[in-house]
């Protein structure tokens, strides 16, 4: 038997019962795909279906504004996600009509639409013979013919490209697609996969050499930043001063609470933060350190250290959108999970 057709017996014996997984209309897939871009499938489908149910077609997410979609994006991550959603779906309305594309040629043209999503797209809306190529599908073609080749190499993503597509060729897409991430999902595991009851186990070319522990290979480019917030969270009985985070970092347009980003744990120097403190917050402020949380990110490791400030004057820079809310009204503005998390726990009773 092929591996094709090894993969997609396994994939009718084996696969979970996916709510997109039913359908062919691509605003759904589409949905479902960004959603699930660096997110797992259990993390992603409550999301998946409070869009859905919020906008059930892509009319209904076009008439949506920035702050209702990251609220419900809220907790996801890589917010321009959501932001470039909206931005899509009102393109579609105005260029499309309203009907969302089907095909690679036109969904690779949308923003937020890569090459996996526009093949996601148009193999599961369409049956277009265009094969996905992420994390799932390069472990399982690596393992299985050999391929050492690192996957986030120029040389490597074509060669792996060339040969996920002539793969496809002759298959009922929209299947085989799935039955090949699914099967990197559940089977072909990145660890502890489970060889001993695969299908492919004898044609494997890892499982032979003894590779399946090294393969995939991939460089490691990744120089992670590293990063310290200080917030400062400014009260009276009801209210909460908050912030607009600006375009150009992270969490944009999300909404944080005033902020001082330095270089290094305040307790390390405590004398430049002290002298930074009485700058920016007068020289009679006093701060009360409370919790601190360390917040992991693809790019960034970032500890976030909240303290009470008292006695404050408050001359924040000028475009910084600042202002007072009722912790009610707090609850309605998108935040990041960090600021979410802390509010949760410290400030509702
Ligand atoms: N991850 C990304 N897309 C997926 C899909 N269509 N099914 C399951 N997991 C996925």
């Amino acid at each position: 038997m092929s591996f094709q057709t090894e993969i997609v017996n396994w994939y009718f014996k084996n696969k979970r019962a996916l709510p997109w997984r039913d359908t062919t209309d691509a605003y759904v897939i589409w949905l479902s795909e960004v959603i699930l871009q660096q997110t797992r499938v259990e993390q992603g489908l409550p999301y998946f279906n409070n869009f859905l149910q919020n906008y059930p077609t892509v009319q209904d997410f076009a008439a949506a504004t920035e702050t209702q979609v990251l609220k419900l994006w809220q907790g996801l991550g890589y917010y321009s996600r959501g932001r470039n959603m909206l931005f899509t779906a009102k393109q579609v309305c105005e260029l499309y009509n309203g009907q969302f594309p089907t095909s690679y040629n036109e969904l690779i043209k949308l923003k937020g639409v890569g090459e996996y999503t526009a093949a996601a797209i148009a193999s599961f809306s369409s049956n277009e013979a265009r094969a996905v190529l992420d994390g799932n599908v390069f472990r399982v073609l690596a393992r299985y013919f050999g391929i050492a080749e690192p996957i986030n190499s120029t040389a490597g993503k074509k060669q792996f490209l060339e040969l996920a597509q002539s793969l496809i060729e002759g298959q009922e897409a929209s299947v085989y697609n799935q039955a090949i991430m699914e099967f990197g999902a559940m089977q072909c595991k990145p660890k502890s996969p489970a060889c001993n009851n695969c299908p492919l186990e004898r044609t494997c070319f890892a499982r032979k050499h003894q590779q399946v522990a090294s393969l995939p290979v991939k460089l490691n480019k990744l120089k992670k930043r590293t990063r310290y917030f200080n917030y400062f969270l400014c009260t009276d009985r009801e209210n909460i001063l908050v912030k607009k985070r600006n375009p150009g970092d992270i969490w944009q347009e999300l909404y944080d609470f005033p902020l001082i980003e330095t270089d290094k744990n305040y307790l390390e120097d405590q004398e430049q933060f002290s002298h930074m403190l009485k700058k920016a917050f007068g020289n009679d402020c006093k701060i009360t350190a409370l919790s601190q949380q360390k917040h992991l990110l693809t790019h960034q490791t970032i500890y976030v250290q909240f303290f009470g400030l008292d006695n404050y004057i408050i001359n924040f820079n000028q475009n910084a959108e600042i202002k007072w809310v009722s912790l009610q009204e707090f609850d309605e503005l998108p935040q990041p999970k960090v600021i979410s998390s802390f509010v949760a726990k410290h400030l509702i009773t």
